[in-house]
C-alpha cells in the first residue's frame, strides 16, 4: 500500500458507500509533506510531456496543483466557481455537481490560458468527472493542448475516469478506490503512488 492509500485508510471516514471524508489531509486540514510527494509524483508521471501550466478548480484542487507547479516550475491557475466582478474577459462553462446537486459556472480569465499552453489538469477527487470535463472544455475554448489529468483520489466505481479515458484523455490517479462497501476501502492496484 502506498503512502496516500495508507493515509486514506487510517484517516479517511467512509460516510456512505460512495462518499469518503478526507478532511484531515486534503479537504480541510492539509498535509504539506504528502502534497509535496503528490506534486513530485505527478511531475514524474508527466515527465514525458512539456507542461507549461497547471490548471485546477478551487478550492481543494489548489494544494496538490500548487505543489505540482512548484516541482514542474510552471504557473498554476485555478478556475473560479463564482465569477468575480473584477474578472473581465474570461472563458466559462457549466459544471454540475452530483454531490451538491447544483450547477456551477466556472470561469478563468483569458489572460492566463493561451493556444501555446500545454496543460496539466489537477483535481483532488474524480467521481463523475463533471469538474474535469468542465476544465477540459475551457482548455479547448482557449485552443490550448491538454497533456493529461492528474487526480489524487479517483473513485473507480463512479464513471468519470472511464468516460475521460474513453475520450482518449490521459488520466493518472494516485489512488483509485474500487469499493467502500461495508466500511472497507479497497484499492485498484494500478493507482500506486
Ligand atoms: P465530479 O466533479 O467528479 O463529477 O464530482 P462531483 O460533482 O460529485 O463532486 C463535487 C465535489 O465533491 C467536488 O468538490 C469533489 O472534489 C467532491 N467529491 C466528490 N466525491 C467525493 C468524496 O467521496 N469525498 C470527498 N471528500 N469529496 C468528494 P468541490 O465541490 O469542487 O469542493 P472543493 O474543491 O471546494 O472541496
Ligand atoms: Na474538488
Ligand atoms: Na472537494
Amino acid at each position: 500500500m502506498n503512502a496516500l492509500e495508507q493515509k486514506i485508510v487510517t484517516e479517511g471516514n467512509v460516510l456512505s458507500e460512495s462518499v469518503i471524508k478526507v478532511d484531515s489531509f486534503l479537504n480541510h486540514q492539509i498535509d504539506p509533506l504528502l502534497m509535496k510527494q503528490i506534486g513530485q509524483e505527478f511531475t514524474d508521471r508527466f515527465s514525458d510531456t512539456n507542461i507549461t501550466k497547471v490548471l485546477t478548480l478551487e478550492s481543494s484542487g489548489i494544494a496538490p496543483a500548487i505543489m505540482t507547479g512548484l516541482v514542474l516550475g510552471v504557473p498554476v491557475v485555478f478556475a473560479k466557481k463564482r465569477k468575480p466582478i473584477t474578472l473581465a474577459d474570461h472563458f466559462s462553462t457549466e459544471v454540475y455537481s452530483f454531490t451538491k446537486k447544483e450547477m456551477n459556472n466556472i470561469t478563468i480569465s483569458k489572460d492566463f490560458l493561451s493556444p501555446d499552453d500545454n496543460i496539466l489538469l489537477i483535481d483532488d477527487f474524480l467521481a463523475n468527472g463533471q469538474a474535469v470535463s468542465g476544465m477540459v472544455d475551457i482548455v479547448k475554448q482557449a485552443g490550448a493542448n491538454l497533456a493529461g489529468v492528474g487526480i489524487v483520489i479517483e473513485k473507480g466505481f463512479q464513471h468519470g475516469g472511464k468516460i475521460l479515458r474513453q475520450d482518449g484523455i490521459r488520466v493518472e490517479s494516485l489512488a483509485i478506490i474500487s469499493s467502500m462497501e461495508n466500511n472497507k476501502i479497497t484499492f485498484d492496484k494500478e493507482g500506486a503512488l
